[in-house]
């Protein structure tokens, strides 16, 4: 049987970037009205909204879900900047929630089995949806009745302006950050890949100059690390906070906290039988890039799956950044995170 790419039912059909002002709620065109904006990394508009930059499709879709969400205690969300490790804190937390589902057996063939694991053939961001910019992208009612519960979905809003109702919740959030200097080289990548052919590509040092003002999509990143670092210290029991770094060095120990906060830890039977080992073999870099599904398919909104994974590797920045670029985001970082303790 061949494998196919299973896209759930529960999400809407390939929406379209809403540009065009037409298509926007007269909400969104009197806020954007009010805006500063500039040219995005990827897209031509981007609006700085309560200190934070976002496009105009994201800005509708965020506008929609802050009106509307009604989060539940029992929901779980995972946040981060984009090109933070998005794409593998999704398949991870997936796999933690329904290893009773689905058994994490990484090296099964998907193309030999009836029932293969849902992130052999579907992509990480087809099973946990974006708030902003999938479910309420375009539409202030989606049907999240097909969710199980707990229901798992994602963000990448800033925490000022998650919806009040996950706020108010004792919904518990993950968030993951990544050091600034390799997620700078990891979204000046992204950006050229997904830029229109008349806009053509972006110098690495034109991109630089965007991220450290901030202006790419859900920045200034050091704000947006900041605020779910404050909350989480605020209230660990709600809002965990972790890093790419630290998930690539101790996988296993990061693995089991991020279980146990969500209140699905392993037995010891598990621990035993390596579920932790299969859960993180499954979700590797090097499992989730070669598969079918994530080599060939496409994402909701139309980017391919293999943009996602590049490389995978800590530290990358040493190929692609000038000792004066590293200088700078050093400096930024130092003055932005470092008086709260945060040290990258
Ligand atoms: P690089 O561009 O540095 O390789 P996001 O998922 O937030 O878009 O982030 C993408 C980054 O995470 C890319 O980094 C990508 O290669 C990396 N990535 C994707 N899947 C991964 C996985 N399973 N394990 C580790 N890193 C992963």
């Amino acid at each position: 049987m061949a494998a196919q790419e299973s896209k759930p039912s529960n999400l809407p059909i390939l929406p379209k970037y809403l540009n065009e002002d037409e298509e926007l709620s007269q909400e969104c065109k009197d806020l954007i009205a009010t805006l500063p904006t500039e040219s995005g990394l990827i897209n031509n508009r981007i609006h700085q909204y309560n200190g934070f930059w976002i496009t105009t499709s994201q800005l509708q879709g965020t506008l929609n879900c802050q009106n509307h969400f009604q989060a539940h205690d029992s929901d779980i969300l995972v946040v981060t900047s984009p090109k933070s490790g998005t794409t593998w804190l999704k398949a991870l937390t997936f796999a933690v929630l329904n290893r009773k589902i689905h058994y994490p057996n990484p090296s099964s063939d998907p193309t030999q089995t009836s029932h293969p694991h849902p992130l052999l053939t579907t992509n990480p961001h087809d099973l946990v949806p974006f708030l902003e910019s999938v479910l309420y992208f375009q539409t202030t009612k989606p049907d999240l009745s097909s969710f199980p519960s707990p229901r798992l979905f994602a963000s990448h809003l800033p925490y000022g302006l998650l919806p009040e109702s996950v706020k108010r919740s004792k919904c518990e959030i993950v968030y993951l950050c990544r050091n600034p200097k390799d997620l700078f080289v990891s979204t000046w990548h992204f950006a050229n890949n997904l830029r229109s052919e008349t806009r053509g590509q972006i110098r690495i040092e034109d991109s630089f100059d965007k991220l450290c003002k901030g202006t790419i999509g859900f920045g200034p990143y050091w704000d947006h690390i900041l605020g779910y670092y404050k909350e989480g210290l605020e209230r660990p029991e709600e809002v965990m906070f972790l890093r790419y770094e630290e998930l690539k060095g101790e996988p296993i120990r990061v693995l089991k906290k991020l279980a146990e906060f969500l209140g699905f830890g392993f037995s010891k039977d598990e621990e035993k039988g390596n579920v932790m080992e299969n859960i993180l073999k499954l979700c590797s870099f090097e499992n989730l890039s070669n598969l079918d599904v994530n080599k060939r398919g496409k994402v909701w909104f139309g980017i391919e799956n293999k943009t996602f994974f590049r490389h995978g590797e800590v530290g990358d920045f040493k190929n692609f950044l000038a000792s004066d670029m590293i200088h700078r985001l050093n400096l930024i970082t130092q003055e932005k995170l470092e008086k709260h303790g945060l040290k990258f």
